[in-house]
């Protein structure tokens, strides 16, 4: 049911936890299923330095977080946003169709902590 991709992050999930000192945090929830996953990031001259991530949640979206802190660290802010659940899916090489809606979790948390940042540091955007 699963790709070897998706139980390799959901075993050793990556980036998983807190950033120490975050300015950047999003909070998203699934209506879906009720589950809850949460981005904190350090972003510094508009880059990803840091991003880890908890979900309260299925394998597929602890699967898709992990995957998606890969994926924007070290990246632009412009970058980060543009990251779709699609792409997420993909890198991860597919996931049930029964399972994508957990990969929206991971875009909308990462979109809603970069909107957090900028609404803290409106300038440094
Ligand atoms: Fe809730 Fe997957 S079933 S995020």
């Amino acid at each position: 049911m699963y790709t070897d991709c998706v139980m390799d992050h959901f075993n050793n999930p990556r980036n998983m936890g807190e950033v120490e000192g975050y300015n950047a945090e999003g909070t998203v929830g699934n209506a879906k299923c009720g589950d809850i996953m949460r981005m904190t990031m350090r972003i510094e001259d508009g880059v990803v330095k840091d991003v880890m991530f908890k979900t309260f949640g299925c394998g597929a979206a602890v699967a898709t977080s992990s995957i998606a802190t890969e994926m924007v660290k070290g990246k632009t802010v412009e970058e980060a946003l543009a990251l779709t659940n699609k792409a997420v899916v993909e890198a991860l090489e597919g996931l049930p169709p029964q399972k994508m809606h957990c990969s929206v979790l991971a875009e909308e948390a990462i979109k809603a902590a970069i909107a957090s940042y900028r609404e803290k540091t409106p300038d440094l955007t």
